[in-house]
């Protein structure tokens, strides 16, 4: 059975209707959500926009509550797995503005944050306003960063799997491996079956042949969150996780809907001995 967006891709008049008619609505909340902002005249959180882009949505709330419930999860697998965390030296890879590593600082206050993402904005928001959080980086859409091999005890990336195609995928595993140390955990999360309750018989499908789907939704100006149109939608299966990821870290745990019931969330180790054979 196709699903509604699928319907519409093929009628492009009505298509292009639809989107125009979302932007409106959006341009239009997001009016609203700014002068708020600027009546509270706080900026301990990132302007409307900068949260909507690694959030989907523009209210304050939901911004503060989400980022609570994701630094409270990354901790509590850390702890579940026995990880040093006192003086971590540590990665939040695709940081955005910070929405995580806020409250990953204040609750382990020893980290040592470096956070990095490709979005110039949301890194220099964070850089000027919450600079004691972590050191901002701006980084490249490919590898490499600019991190020594085995710098980070620890690095976590949430929500970025879960929108990037395999190539893409594969080169960052990669590079990510380079720079933990080793005996270091990277954790992140993916689409897993919790998630792929909205995708079509068909989508389902296509996720349980080759293990990994990448769909492609809004690109251009139809695509509100303004990232490139590389970053689209990607769902995963466990059994994928485990064997394709595996070839360059040790896959440690696979924790399905660990993260709000949504994403599950994938615990990687870099062994001393590990070899990498990608
Ligand atoms: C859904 S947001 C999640 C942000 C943050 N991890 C959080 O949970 O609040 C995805 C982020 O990935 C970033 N991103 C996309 N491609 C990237 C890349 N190649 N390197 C670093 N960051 C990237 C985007 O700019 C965006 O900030």
């Amino acid at each position: 059975m196709a699903s509604l967006r699928q319907i519409l891709r093929k009628i492009p008049p009505l298509f292009w209707s639809v989107g125009a008619y979302r932007l409106m609505q959006f341009k239009r909340a997001l009016k609203r959500e700014d002068a708020a902002y600027v009546a509270a005249g706080d900026s301990t959180f990132p302007p409307p926009m900068l949260r909507y882009r690694v959030h989907r949505a523009l209210d304050l709330d939901s911004y503060v509550n989400v980022g609570q419930q994701v630094a409270g999860a990354l901790l509590s697998t850390l702890s579940f797995c026995q990880v040093p965390m006192e003086n971590a030296k540590v990665l939040d890879f695709a940081s955005g503005p910070g929405r995580v590593a806020y409250w990953m600082k204040k609750w382990q206050s020893s980290f040592d944050i470096t956070a990095s993402d490709i979005d110039a904005e949301a890194i220099g928001w964070a850089h000027e306003h919450i600079p004691t959080v972590a050191d901002f980086r701006v980084n490249d859409m490919a590898p490499p960063l600019a991190f020594a091999d085995d710098t980070f005890d620890i690095i976590y990336s949430v929500s970025l799997f879960t929108h990037l195609d395999e190539v893409m995928q594969d080169q960052w595993l990669a590079e990510l491996a380079r720079v933990l140390k080793p005996g270091g955990v990277l954790i992140t999360t993916v689409h897993g079956t919790a998630a792929q309750t909205s995708c079509t018989p068909d989508e389902l499908e296509r996720i349980h042949r080759k293990g990994i789907y990448f769909r492609r939704d809004h690109s251009g100006m139809l695509k509100l969150d303004g990232l490139p149109d590389f970053y689209q939608t990607t769902f995963h299966t466990a059994a994928y996780v485990r064997e394709h990821w595996g070839e360059f870290l040790r896959v440690e745990k696979v924790i399905e809907g660990g993260l709000g019931g949504h994403h599950d969330i994938v615990v990687l180790r870099k062994t001393p001995h590990f070899t990498q054979t990608t």
